[in-house]
C-alpha cells in the first residue's frame, strides 16, 4: 500500500487539498483531525472537562468511533451515528486541541488510523501523521501558511457554511491553536525531516492543488 502524509498547522487547506489531490491518484482520503473533534464532541456531549482525564479514559471504553468512506468521502460515526457534521463548529474544534494532548487519546486513535492505512493506499492529513503514525509514508509534506491567511480561509469556509464568525477571534483561536498543537508533550506538530516544506500563503487553492499533485506526483515511487 501507499501513502502520502500531509501535516501541518490549522486552516492551511490540507483537506480540501489533500481531498482533491486523492481524487487526482485514486488514493482514499483521510481526514485525522475528524477523529480528534470526535472525541471532542463526545466529551462535550457527556458533560466532561477536557482536562478530566479519568472520565475521558472511561468514555473512550464505552464509546464507538469509525471512519466510513461513502463514494469516497469520509464520514464519521459515533456510535453509529453520523456526527461528520457536527464536529466542525469553532467551539469542537478548541475542544478537540486540547484533548489532542491527552495521551490515551492518542493511543486511542493510533491504531484506527494505522489500520485504514494497512488496507488501502492513502493521503492522510493531520498534525502527526508523517512523524508518529506513518513514518515511513512515500511521500510527507509539511503544508503551512501566515495565520491570518489560515484566519481568512477558515473564514470563508464558516461563512459558506452559515456560520457567523468574528474574524479577529479566528486569528486568535488559530494562533492559540497552533501554540497548543506545537507545545503539547506528546507527538506535537512539527516537521518531518524528511517532509518537503509547502507555504501556500498567498496561493488561490487551485495553484495549491496543482502544486501538490506535482511535488506527489514526483515523489511517489
Ligand atoms: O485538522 P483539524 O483542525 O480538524 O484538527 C483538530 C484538532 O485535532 C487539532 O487542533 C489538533 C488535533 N489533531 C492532532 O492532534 N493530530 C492529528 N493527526 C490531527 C488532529
Amino acid at each position: 500500500m501507499r501513502a502520502v502524509a500531509i501535516d501541518g498547522p490549522a486552516g492551511a487547506g490540507k483537506s480540501t487539498i489533500a481531498r482533491r489531490t486523492a481524487l487526482e491518484f485514486g488514493f482514499i482520503y483521510v481526514d485525522t483531525g475528524a477523529l480528534y473533534r470526535t472525541v471532542a464532541y463526545a466529551v462535550s456531549k457527556n458533560n466532561i472537562e477536557t482536562n478530566d482525564v479519568e472520565k475521558i479514559e472511561k468514555l473512550l471504553s464505552e464509546i464507538k468511533i469509525e471512519l466510513k468512506f461513502i463514494n469516497g468521502e469520509q464520514r464519521v460515526f459515533l456510535n453509529d451515528v453520523d456526527v461528520s457534521d457536527e464536529i466542525r463548529s469553532p467551539e469542537v474544534s478548541m475542544k478537540a486541541s486540547e484533548v489532542s494532548s491527552i495521551t490515551q487519546v492518542r493511543q486511542y486513535l493510533f491504531s484506527l488510523q494505522k489500520d485504514i492505512a494497512k488496507n488501502n493506499d492513502v493521503i492522510m492529513d493531520g498534525r502527526d501523521i508523517g512523524t508518529v503514525v506513518l513514518p515511513n509514508a512515500d511521500v510527507k509534506i509539511y503544508l503551512t501558511a501566515t495565520s491570518q491567511d489560515r484566519a481568512k480561509r477558515r473564514y470563508d469556509q464558516l461563512l459558506s457554511q452559515g456560520m457567523s464568525v468574528d474574524f479577529d477571534n479566528l486569528v486568535k483561536e488559530i494562533e492559540q491553536r497552533d501554540y497548543s498543537d506545537m507545545n503539547r508533550e506528546i507527538s506535537p506538530l512539527r516537521k518531518a525531516d524528511d517532509a518537503i516544506l509547502v507555504d501556500t500563503t498567498g496561493n488561490t487553492l487551485e495553484e495549491s492543488i496543482s502544486l501538490l499533485t506535482e511535488i506527489i506526483r514526483t515523489n511517489l515511487k
